[in-house]
C-alpha cells in the first residue's frame, strides 16, 4: 500500500475538534451540550455584511485578484489607520481566514528546520502550521500564577540560535486571553531588530480588549518595519467566521514579494466573502461598544463563577474570550471525554478543549482546559453550574 507522508502523519489534532465524535455520539442519545470548548461566537454577523451578499447582483462568480480585492484592501487600510496601524492597501494580502495568513507567513520567512520562538500556551494550530511548514515551535513557557503575563526577554535571548526566524506572539491571546503592554511589544520589537528576528504578531482579537485598556499593535512600533508581519481576520471581529478571510500585513517588500507567490498559487481569495468583508468595515463604532460590554460581562460572570469551585485555579483573561482554567483532575483529556460520553445533569452535559494540545512542551497542561466564554450569560452560568457537579462527581 501506499504510505503516506511523516508530515501527514506528525500533523496533530486539533484539540479543539478532536472530541467531536464524542459531542455527536452524545447530541445523537439527546444529551445537550454547553459548547465551550470552541471559539464560535453567538453574537450576530453584521447585518451590512449578510446584505452585501445578499443583494448583489453578480452574473459570473469569478477569481479576485491573488492579494485580494484592491477596493477591500484601500478600505482596510483606513481601519488600520484609525487603529494606528499606518499601512497601505500594497501592504495587505487578502487570504482565506487568519489561517491561510498563518500559512503564507511561516511559509514566506522559514525553511525546514528552521526555529520559531512562541509564548506557551499557544493557539493550538500554530502546532498545525509548524508542522505544515517543518519548522520546530521552541516554546517560552508562561505561567497561570502571573496570568501569562510576557516572561522575562532574557529568557527569550536564551532561546535565539542561528536557526531562529521569528518570534510569533498571538495579542490578545488564545487562549490565555493576555494582552501585551506597549512596554512589552516594545522590548521584543527591541529583540527582534537586535537578533534580526522577524515578529509575527497575530492580533485576530483586536477589538476584544476589556477594562479600557488598550490593544498595542505589532505595526504600530516605529523602526520595524523589515521585521514585524502582522496576521489578522474578520472572523471574530464581525463574528464571520464562515466567510474565511483574513490577512497578512507588512511593510517588508521582500516579506510581501514571497507572500503573493503563495497567494497566486491558490489563485484568490473567495469572492462573496470579501464583499461581505469590504461591507463589515462600515459596522459602526457601537457595534463593538456593545460586544466588548457583552464580552466583559460573560468573563466576569465566568472567571466569578470558576473561582468558586474548588480546587479549580484560572487566569484572569484581559482580551479575547478564552481562558485557561486547571481544575482538581489528572487528565484533562480522559475528564473531557467522561464529561461528553458518562456525564449529564438533567440532559446536560458541557465540552472543553483540554489544554496539552495548546502547549508544545510534552506532558504540559495535563490538568487544565481551555473555556471559551462565547455562550449567552445565562447559558454560561448553567455551563459553570454543570462543570462544578461534574467535577464533584468526577473525583469521588
Ligand atoms: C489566535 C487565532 N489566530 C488565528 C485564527 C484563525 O482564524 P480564521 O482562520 O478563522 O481567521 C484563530 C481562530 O480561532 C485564532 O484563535
Amino acid at each position: 500500500m501506499p504510505s503516506i507522508s511523516n508530515k501527514g502523519r506528525n500533523m496533530p489534532e486539533s484539540p479543539i475538534r478532536k472530541l467531536v465524535p464524542f459531542a455527536e455520539a452524545a447530541v445523537k442519545k439527546g444529551k445537550k451540550i454547553y459548547q465551550l470548548n470552541i471559539g464560535q461566537p453567538d453574537i450576530e454577523t453584521p447585518k451590512a455584511a449578510l446584505d452585501a451578499v445578499k443583494n448583489n447582483d453578480i452574473d459570473v462568480l469569478s477569481y479576485s485578484h491573488s492579494a485580494g480585492f484592491v477596493s477591500y484592501r484601500t478600505k482596510l487600510a483606513k481601519y488600520y489607520h484609525k487603529n494606528d496601524i499606518p499601512v497601505d492597501a500594497e501592504d495587505i494580502i487578502i487570504t482565506t481566514g487568519g489561517s491561510e495568513a498563518l500559512l503564507f507567513a511561516m511559509g514566506s520567512i522559514t525553511d525546514p528546520g528552521d526555529e520559531v520562538i512562541i509564548p506557551e500556551p499557544f493557539y493550538a494550530n500554530y502546532n498545525g502550521f509548524a508542522t505544515a511548514s517543518g519548522v520546530d515551535i521552541v516554546p517560552i513557557k508562561g505561567s497561570i500564577e502571573d496570568n501569562f503575563s510576557l516572561p522575562a526577554i532574557s529568557e527569550f535571548e536564551k532561546l535565539i540560535t542561528n536557526k531562529t526566524k521569528a518570534i510569533l506572539l498571538c495579542n490578545p491571546g488564545n487562549p490565555t486571553g493576555y494582552l501585551y503592554t506597549r512596554d512589552e511589544i516594545q522590548q521584543l520589537a527591541d529583540l527582534a531588530i537586535k537578533h534580526d528576528l522577524f515578529i509575527v504578531a497575530d492580533e485576530v482579537y483586536r477589538e476584544f480588549a476589556y477594562d479600557g485598556v488598550k490593544h498595542h499593535s505589532i505595526m504600530s512600533i516605529p523602526g520595524l518595519d523589515q521585521n514585524a508581519i502582522m496576521v489578522d481576520s474578520v472572523s471574530k471581529r464581525y463574528s464571520m467566521c464562515g466567510a474565511r478571510i483574513g490577512c497578512l500585513v507588512s511593510k517588508n517588500k521582500e516579506v510581501m514579494i514571497a507572500a503573493m507567490k503563495f497567494a497566486q498559487a491558490r489563485l484568490s481569495p473567495p469572492t462573496f466573502a470579501q464583499i461581505a468583508a469590504e461591507a463589515a468595515l462600515d459596522t459602526p463604532d457601537e457595534y463593538f461598544e456593545e460586544v466588548n460590554k457583552e464580552y466583559t460581562e460573560r468573563r466576569n460572570l465566568l472567571i466569578e463563577g470558576l473561582e468558586q469551585i474548588p480546587g479549580v485555579k484560572v487566569a484572569k483573561p484581559k482580551g479575547a474570550f478564552y481562558c485557561i482554567a486547571e481544575l482538581p483532575i489528572e487528565n484533562a483529556d480522559k475528564f473531557a471525554q467522561w464529561l461528553l460520553e458518562d456525564f449529564q445533569y438533567n440532559g446536560e452535559t458541557v465540552m472543553v478543549a483540554p489544554a496539552n494540545g495548546f502547549y508544545s512542551t510534552p506532558n504540559t497542561g495535563m490538568n487544565q482546559v481551555r473555556i471559551a466564554y462565547v455562550l449567552k450569560k445565562e447559558n454560561l452560568e448553567k455551563a459553570i453550574e454543570i462543570l462544578k457537579i461534574a467535577l464533584e462527581e468526577y473525583n469521588k
